[in-house]
């Protein structure tokens, strides 16, 4: 057989996740693989839990991560918390609000579904009439940053109007962890998960996920099994549960679990606060020659995501064309619109490790040539420029 050893080239990874993986991270997974109930292992994993619980800023005893990518995480969450009959109301205004009612349609429930325009957050006023007109709803699920579109909602409201109807709430908060302000505690969600691969800088495959007391009391008390006998916390909990005694539910994925480790003792050491100002002051830099370029963000300013940037595509411009010759050219990976917004514009994401000076010189230096060079209707030769005099006015020079 022909097949080698497969090499894949560097990248510069600035699109939606996964984002470029600290050189640190990649070290950690090299490590020698042990047992996953080997004692220095179940060390390593408390740890993994407690460094969580500062990434999520909560300190729920459920906090740990599931085996798999954030699709998984928000399984967990619906899969243990919804069961037949029940109502969930649903937030939509983008792709993964859509992926949340799929699982609560196949968990058997019904999705009370209140819709805002892509690019918009939730409109707190929306759910609140939806939870008004259905308090029989047990849960109100919504994602907090839309990596579809670049908008972030008001996870703190959200919060507050659904412990006001008594509802328990889902939040998807994958490209929000690292990178925005992530207050578990302080907004008191119940079921939050998210992702490995985008602000916390790691390999995909983990869903970091944790659940408060109420959510608990509701998954030990269910009337019926929950449907996925992977995903069903009680049974995972027997391995990643504490009180000392570990018992085997299903092979962890070791080395990826190093990673992650890693990824979060890195963000302990930048501390958590710095991180999420230096994807503010990046965000501002990239912004600042975007706009100079004279292209044009999708979301409001203040319910922009600084870790994922939505520009919208000149008209006449091919959108796989740019992508095309940025990837080739410059090693650089952007990502395309999803859904609805596949073809009009790009998502320019600054997440983890990803979100530095460098990255974003690169991108906008490669963005302003590539459009230049195929007559798109941008202003040459300003980005790069605009970008650092912003840096220089946040004193960063
Ligand atoms: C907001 C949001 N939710 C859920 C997911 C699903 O995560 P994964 O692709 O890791 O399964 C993603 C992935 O991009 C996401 O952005």
């Amino acid at each position: 057989m022909s097949i080698q050893s497969f090499h894949p080239p560097v990248r510069t990874l600035m699109g939606p996740g996964p984002s470029d993986v600290d050189p640190r991270i990649l070290e950690a997974m090299a490590r020698p693989t042990i047992g996953h109930l080997d004692p220095m292992f179940v060390s390593m994993m408390d740890e993994l839990k407690e460094l969580m619980r500062y990434a999520f800023q909560t300190e729920n005893t459920l906090t740990m991560p599931v085996s798999a990518p954030g699709s998984a995480g928000m399984e967990t969450c619906f899969v243990n918390l919804v069961e037949p009959g029940d109502k969930v109301v649903v937030c939509q205004n983008g792709v993964f609000g859509g992926r949340m009612k799929e699982n609560v349609e196949r968990c058997g429930a019904t999705a009370v579904m209140v819709e805002d325009a892509w690019g918009s957050a939730v409109d707190p006023e929306k759910v609140e009439d939806a939870l008004k007109a259905h308090p029989d709803a047990k849960i109100l699920a919504f994602v907090h940053a839309e990596t579809s579109t670049g908008a972030q909602s008001d996870a703190k409201t959200l919060c507050e109007v659904a412990q006001r109807h008594d509802c328990l709430t889902i939040v998807d908060t994958v490209t929000s962890l690292g990178g925005t302000p992530v207050l578990v505690d302080e907004w008191g969600a119940d079921a939050v998960y998210s992702g490995s691969q985008k602000c916390l800088s790691c390999v995909p495959g983990l869903s970091p996920v944790t659940f408060s007391e109420r959510a608990m009391e509701v998954v030990q008390n269910r009337r019926t099994k929950v449907q996925s006998w992977f995903l069903d916390l009680n049974l995972v909990l027997g391995y990643w549960g504490g009180g000392g005694k570990r018992a085997y539910h299903h092979t962890a994925p070791i080395n990826t679990l190093y990673a992650l480790h890693e990824a979060l003792v890195l963000l302990s050491e930048e501390g958590i606060e710095n991180a999420w100002s230096r994807h503010r002051r990046n965000h501002e830099a990239l912004r600042a020659g975007i706009e100079a370029m004279g292209l044009a963000f999708v979301v409001r300013p203040e319910e922009r995501l600084p870790q994922l940037n939505a520009v919208t595509i000149p008209e006449g411009v091919d959108d796989a064309a740019v992508r095309g010759r940025l990837l080739e050219e410059y090693s650089l990976e952007i990502g395309a619109g999803l859904g609805t917004m596949a073809g009009k514009i790009w998502r320019i994401g600054l997440m983890g490790y990803a979100s530095s000076r460098r990255n974003v010189l690169l991108c906008l230096g490669a963005l302003d040539a590539v459009l230049t060079g195929m007559g798109a209707p941008v202003e040459s030769g300003q980005a790069v420029a605009a970008a650092r005099a912003a840096y220089a006015a946040q004193g960063a020079n």
